[in-house]
């Protein structure tokens, strides 16, 4: 593989006219009458949205379809090519004849028929890249705010877990099982992604199925929102997909109606986290009789292995030249002169420690951007040989001894304030805004605090499961000590 192809582009929502764009366009053109099946537009989303609109039509008949309506938008701003066209294709109107009609030469309407064709190519796409943009936004306010701004070493694990959810048969339940803070999300994530251009799911939702603790630190209950059971999944599942119920529907009632949906075309469910589910053993029955054309992609830090037909995909570490490539995007992106300058063997020796598990390494990351590259370094050496979660355990103590009192107030409301803006924040923690403000700049050099959300107007925070555990465990422990 090589380096690029390594590397996942984060996610823009931009997306250039292929080459030979106005050239399948133009096929289309041509095919408008033939008895032949042709699908030269077959892998547009715009075909797509036909196809499940209209389950039995021939992929000529899409394509006439997505024809049609680029030419009706050519008409408003080109009406005399879209008249061309129409008569060329359409009407089957030789140019011999069309000349006469528009007293002009043959060879002028040739000339004129390019253009034309290629501003038809480039309508429909803008077409196709309204409908991917308005699909993503759909889809992406049911996802968390992504903590990444680029993964690496995932277009194998892609490639890999995409041929078992475009099987045409089982597995229907598949896993991307691995340690905390590996990217078990953020491969469902860019998954889920990849899946709302294109592929053959008619919608995806997503859950989490973490449920939130009690808080010893604080002394307060995180939410009062119910642990994923059978109902609590229905309804979510039903909401996502807009799927209209009458209020006060039994149990047994709304998942009958959630099994006949989800049995009439194939959609797409990511439960994320699902080892959080205290009895998910009880759960996959469910999911089993849920699946089928639909597909479920979970992912647990536990093992599903012991189930028969459960598709488990481990995810393995980065390999050490993914790892430094991160390590150097993360110098880059936060503006470490001192990691981005740092010799291989400095990086190599943070591999040989931290290994290529993604959150350690940017917690590591956030450690070089308050203390000097040696002294964390250093510290690093001593980790040697501990196993993972002795090593996050370390690092975040590591972490926590270098915030101040307010950064430490501030990260310890986190847990209550997940995925908050900062007057949530401000309220929650008590803090002025320019304080607040500070300290999460702090909490974020750190990767203690992840943020998310669009533009600076609405920037989202929250932290990391693991880093929640670290607070409600060690930091809870010792602060009751
Ligand atoms: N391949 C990758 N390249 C760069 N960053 C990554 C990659 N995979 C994950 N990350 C980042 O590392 C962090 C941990 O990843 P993620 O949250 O997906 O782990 P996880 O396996 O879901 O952990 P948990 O079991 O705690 O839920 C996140 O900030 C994520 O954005
Ligand atoms: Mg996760």
């Amino acid at each position: 593989m090589n380096k690029d192809q390594s590397k996942e582009a984060p996610m823009s929502g931009h997306f250039d006219m292929p080459k030979d764009f106005a050239k399948r366009i133009h096929q289309a053109l041509r095919a408008w009458h033939s008895r032949q099946v042709e699908d030269t537009l077959a892998d547009l989303l715009l075909a797509q949205q036909i196809r499940i609109k209209q389950e039995t039509v021939s992929p000529r008949l899409i394509s006439n379809q997505i024809l049609l309506a680029g030419l009706e938008r050519l008409k408003q701003i080109n009406a005399r090519g879209a008249e061309l066209l129409q008569r060329r294709f359409l009407d089957q109107e030789k140019a011999q004849k069309l000349s006469v009609r528009w007293n002009i030469s043959p060879d002028m309407i040739f000339q004129q028929q390019r253009p034309a064709i290629e501003q038809l190519a480039e309508v429909i796409w803008q077409q196709e890249l309204e409908l991917r943009q308005h699909r993503l936004r759909q889809i992406e306010t049911r996802l968390e705010a992504r903590a990444y701004s680029q993964l690496f070493g995932v277009a194998e694990k892609i490639a890999e877990v995409r041929v078992q959810l475009e099987s045409p048969s089982s597995p229907w339940l598949i896993v991307l099982e691995g340690l905390g803070g590996i990217g078990k999300t953020a491969l469902a994530d860019a998954l889920v992604h990849k899946f709302a251009l294109t592929g053959p799911f008619k919608d995806i939702a997503w859950i989490s199925a973490k449920q939130q603790d009690f808080l010893p630190a604080i002394g307060l209950q995180a939410t009062n929102q119910p642990a994923l059971d059978v109902d609590t999944l229905a309804n979510s599942l039903l909401e996502q997909f807009n799927v209209e119920i009458p209020l006060s529907l039994s149990p047994q009632a709304k998942l009958a109606i959630l099994t006949k949906f989800l049995k009439s075309s194939p959609y797409l469910i990511v439960i994320d986290n699902l080892e959080t589910v205290v009895d998910y053993q009880t759960l996959l029955p469910t999911l089993r009789k849920l699946a089928n054309p639909s597909r479920f992609l979970l992912t647990s830090r536990h093992s599903l292995q012991a189930y028969a037909d459960v598709f488990c995909y481990n995810l393995k570490e980065l390999s050490q030249s993914d790892t430094l490539a991160l390590l150097r995007h993360e110098a880059q992106m936060r503006g470490l002169p001192a990691l981005a300058n740092a010799s291989q063997t400095q990086l190599n020796s943070i591999y040989q420690v931290v290994g290529g598990n993604p959150l350690a390494l940017k917690l590591v990351v956030g450690q070089i951007s308050v203390f000097p590259l040696p002294q964390v370094l250093d510290n690093l050496k001593q980790a040697h040989g501990k196993k993972m979660d002795e090593l996050y355990t370390y690092i975040y103590w590591q972490a926590w001894n270098a915030l101040n009192v307010t950064s430490k107030q501030v990260l310890l409301a986190m847990p209550l304030a997940q995925d908050g803006d900062l007057a949530q924040l401000a309220a929650m923690s008590q803090l002025a805004t320019d304080k607040l403000y500070d300290a999460l700049d702090h909490l974020v050099m750190l990767s203690l605090v992840e943020v998310g959300g669009d533009d600076l107007t609405d920037h989202r925070y929250h932290i990391h499961r693991l880093t929640e555990t670290f607070l409600l465990t060690e930091v809870a422990k010792w602060q009751a000590a």
